[in-house]
């Protein structure tokens, strides 16, 4: 399936000089939106990864990141911006291809003995994956990899992350 084809560019979005990748016209097409989920699960079972967690990013991992978790029998944890997760947190500063900001996750969420899958829909400068990377290594437990929906080549965004496979389904 040509997945591409339902993401939709925005230019100039939400500033100058950024085509922004819209994924929610992947999301309302239904056979998209189970490729998507079905696609990303048969990654993860070819590179061995079993993740006991899925960890997501809000907002956007999230979409992604509870169905491949569901798939995957794993559980899930959202990672959250700041001042949205009741109970106590650990927090972590990061930048953003259009800004910065920060991001916490739940300090009882999970222990150091799990294993994690890092899902969100896009990677562009790689600082919302490595800002999650770093939350996790504050718990303490193992980064099994990434997996994305899209990425963004021309940022680099690999080379901030840790030596762990990383899956992604559209390059740009
Ligand atoms: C977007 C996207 C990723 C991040 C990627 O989220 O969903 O999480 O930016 O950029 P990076 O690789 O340069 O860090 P955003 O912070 O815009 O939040 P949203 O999902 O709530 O729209
Ligand atoms: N997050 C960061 N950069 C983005 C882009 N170009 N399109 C969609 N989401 C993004």
């Amino acid at each position: 399936m040509d997945l591409k084809a339902l993401i939709r560019d925005i230019p100039d979005f939400p500033k100058q000089g950024i085509v922004f990748r819209d994924i929610t016209t992947l999301l309302s097409d239904a056979e998209g939106l189970r490729y998507t989920i079905d696609t990303l699960k048969e990654k993860c079972l070819s590179a061995n990864l079993s993740p006991d967690y899925i960890v997501g990013m809000e907002s956007r991992g999230f979409l992604f990141g509870a169905p491949l978790a569901y798939q995957l029998n794993a559980g899930f944890v959202p990672v959250r911006k700041p001042g949205k997760l009741p109970a106590a947190v650990h927090k972590v500063e990061y930048e953003l291809e259009y800004g910065t900001d920060s991001l916490e996750i739940h300090q009882d969420a999970l222990e150091d003995h799990h294993n994690v899958l890092i899902v969100d829909d896009l990677m562009a400068t790689g600082g919302t994956a490595k800002a999650t990377a770093e939350l996790l290594e504050k718990i303490g437990c193992n980064v099994l990899g990434f997996a994305f929906i899209i990425e963004l080549k021309a940022l680099e965004g690999r080379k901030k992350l840790p030596d762990v496979p990383i899956i992604t389904l559209i390059e740009y």
